[in-house]
């Protein structure tokens, strides 16, 4: 097994040492690179470097594998719920029936916001996105519990600031929906459970009890498990390099929201619908857009295709696909876009552009649909990945606090003027 990479420049030759994971993946260490060759490395959006040592989250682009915690995606999105994956993420182990009900309970008692939030929500204007609102209400939390400032809280108030931001999260996204429709804005209830209480939020009613279908809590379960955690992506990056800066976990987290809304990254998944749905009008000629999605002087790309790390088969979309077909048939739904989602995904599998760039569905190709399905209007689908996402961006904070990593400060190569003097404007033609 190699131990050091050798760099050699000129007539000197540096060793490096190498880093090796748990799962065989390998990497050259360049921390001290700088010191003692006065160079440093280059690589546009990240994507030879490595940013951080991780337990929470494995993957292989390659294999199309997935697991959280070492346990594989596809197991914990048939067996588990998104409260005990959410455990798993943070805690680092499956937990004990006891410690489960505990997390259900603590979880409970937080659900509530403070009553003069409602004042924000007031103040969007009434087609404002959803995401928008999210990130500013989340990082408005950190004005009702000052405590989470601090960057020495203890580990039980750091834990109880994990439980309130996980509790507030569902009220915020289920109030952010309520408004948007002109509702009355349903409080959480006790006796639910989480994913159960967060859809009685959405769709419950004032006038009377409303019958939550299992067949939905199962299908949200498995979307937000699904989307909890994806290793140092974006969004993720984005909460460690705020909060390693000493930022408190609320202002962190509502960074990576605003990073999450790209329709590049989280955005994607309201892309993909919007896409699906112009394919539609246009008369479902999938070649056509296939055709613009190749063609170099058209910026359209295939929303939902695609990925970073994947060079095959999103483990998730495999999942997501199938449940589609579940949810919409168990809802006696039959949906055009999804027709039209599987004809454009066949093409795209035989055409040689997407074949050599190893461009699969990912993670948004097919959650749109199920989200549309279960009632979720189009722009709040990002603010659900949001949701789901939550477990992953308090872990990943937590586990950069707790190895007391640096706080991320990159450099550069400059490229600019050299040396010029000051002129006075009269002087400057
Ligand atoms: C998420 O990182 C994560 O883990 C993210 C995520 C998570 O869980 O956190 O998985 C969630 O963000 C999923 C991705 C959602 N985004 C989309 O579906 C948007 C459409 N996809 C892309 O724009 C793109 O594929 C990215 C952004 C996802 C990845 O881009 P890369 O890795 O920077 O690749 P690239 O843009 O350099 O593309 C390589 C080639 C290019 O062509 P060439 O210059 O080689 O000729 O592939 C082409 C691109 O033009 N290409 C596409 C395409 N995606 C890449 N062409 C058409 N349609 C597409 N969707």
């Amino acid at each position: 097994m190699l131990e050091k990479a050798t760099l050699k420049l000129g007539e000197t030759t540096f060793d490096l040492p190498i880093v090796i994971g748990t799962e065989n993946e390998k990497a050259i260490d360049i921390s001290k690179l700088r010191d003692v060759s006065g160079y440093i490395t280059l690589d546009s959006g990240y994507k030879n470097t490595g940013a951080t040592k991780s337990a929470i989250t494995y993957l292989d682009g390659e294999l199309g594998i997935l697991k959280y915690r070492g346990y594989p995606i596809e197991q914990l999105a048939e067996k588990s719920t998104f409260l005990e994956v959410a455990f798993l993420l943070i805690y680092g182990d499956l937990p004990k029936k006891e410690e489960l009900d505990k997390f259900q309970a603590d979880i409970s008692r937080h659900t509530l916001i403070h009553e003069d939030m409602k004042k924000f929500f007031d103040g969007f204007p009434s087609k404002s996105h959803p995401m928008g609102q999210l990130s500013s209400l989340v990082v408005s939390l950190s004005s009702f519990y000052p405590e989470s400032l601090s960057a020495r809280q203890t580990d039980e108030e750091k834990n109880l600031t994990i439980i309130k931001l996980l509790a507030k999260m569902a009220t915020v996204v289920s109030w952010i929906y309520k408004k948007s429709i002109g509702h009355p804005i349903i409080y959480p209830q006790n006796k639910y459970d989480y994913v159960t209480n967060f859809l009685n939020m959405t769709f419950g009613q004032r006038t009377e009890e409303i019958e939550i279908d299992p067949v939905v809590v199962s299908a949200m379960n498995t979307l937000l498990i699904l989307h909890a955690d994806h290793e140092q992506n974006c969004s993720t990056s984005t909460v460690r390099m705020v909060g390693s800066s000493d930022c408190n976990l609320y202002a962190s987290i509502a960074a990576g929201i605003s990073a999450l809304w790209g329709p590049l990254h989280g955005g994607a998944n309201q892309a993909v619908i919007e896409m699906l749905e112009k394919i539609k009008d246009d008369g479902g000629d999938t070649e056509k857009w296939i055709k613009k999605a190749k063609d170099k002087d058209d910026d359209f790309r295939l929303m939902g295709f695609g990925h970073r790390v994947y060079k095959n088969f999103d483990p998730r979309a495999k999942i997501i696909k199938k449940a589609c077909d579940d949810v919409l048939n168990k809802l006696g739904i039959s949906d055009p876009v999804l027709d039209i989602a599987k004809k454009l995904e066949e093409a795209a599998l035989h055409d040689p552009y997407f074949v050599e760039r190893k461009l699969y569905p990912n993670v948004d190709f097919y959650s749109g649909i199920i989200y549309r399905a279960l009632g979720f209007p189009t722009d709040m689908f990002t603010v659900l990945f949001a949701l789901g996402r939550l477990p992953g961006w308090i872990a990943q904070w937590k586990e950069m606090r707790e190895n007391k990593e640096p706080i991320g400060r990159p450099r550069q190569i400059y490229i600019g003027e050299v040396n010029r003097d000051f002129s006075e404007i009269q002087n400057r033609k």
